[in-house]
């Protein structure tokens, strides 16, 4: 069967990035990188993209005059790849509700947290902050309202007593590395369905699949 084409947005380090591509180098994989596109000439996750023989771009917002002509650049590339599913790994820039729009139900993002708790930036330090004994990485659907879109999947890992935010980071990160790929593969099967809820945002279901497989548990 063809295998799902996904185009890896990034901003910078791109660890999450080569978790995607080190899983899709795996043959039986089902899904693929297409392309891979950056916001920064210097993100060093571009190197990744080199080293699995991967297309990359980089698109910067400096040469758009406004949100949504960088979103319709970014896109166009997408589209010339034929990427199917779009996934955020550390992509920085938010974007205008055309973005999300364009590609509903077909994008994701992964975030360092247990969403809902602690949406935006400085993350580990806003766990930290509010003396949670759990956080953990989500994958979610990206809607216009930012770190809001319907849950996929969670990795949870144990806040420590004298945790720094970069010991914390480095936990969840080691479990971000295993949550992405595990919701690519659902993706690609097309296990993954939403469920409407009155009044809320859809409630993701993954078909096939145990009753607590969304769920890691990285103690
Ligand atoms: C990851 O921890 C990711 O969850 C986070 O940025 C890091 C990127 O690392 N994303 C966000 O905070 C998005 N709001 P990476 O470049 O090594 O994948």
């Amino acid at each position: 069967m063809a295998k799902l084409k996904a185009g890896v947005l990034i901003s910078g380090r791109g660890s999450n990035l080569l978790s995607l591509l080190r899983a899709c180098a795996e043959p039986d994989f089902p899904a693929s990188v297409a392309v891979v596109v950056s916001s920064h000439a210097d993100a060093a996750g571009l190197a990744h993209a080199d080293r699995f023989g991967v297309p990359k771009t980089v698109i910067s917002h400096r040469d758009y005059s406004n949100r949504e002509s960088f979103d319709r650049a970014v896109s166009t590339v997408l589209e010339s790849h034929g990427v199917e599913l779009v996934c955020l790994a550390g992509f920085m820039r938010i974007f205008s509700p055309w973005f999300p729009t364009r590609w509903a139900n077909r994008i994701l993002n992964i975030h360092p947290s247990l969403l809902p708790s602690f949406k935006g930036l400085d993350v580990h330090q806003q766990a930290i902050d509010a003396g949670v004994r759990v956080s953990g990485a989500t994958v979610h659907l990206v809607t216009p309202d930012l770190d809001a879109g319907p849950i996929v999947a969670q990795a949870a890992v144990p806040v420590h007593q004298g945790d720094t935010a970069e010991k914390l980071a480095a936990r969840i990160l080691a479990a971000e590395h295993e949550l992405y790929p595990l919701v690519l593969r659902w993706f690609a099967e097309g296990r993954v369905r939403l469920e409407p809820v009155a009044g809320k945002i859809p409630r993701v279901v993954i078909d096939g699949v145990a009753p607590d497989a969304a769920l890691l548990w990285r103690p």
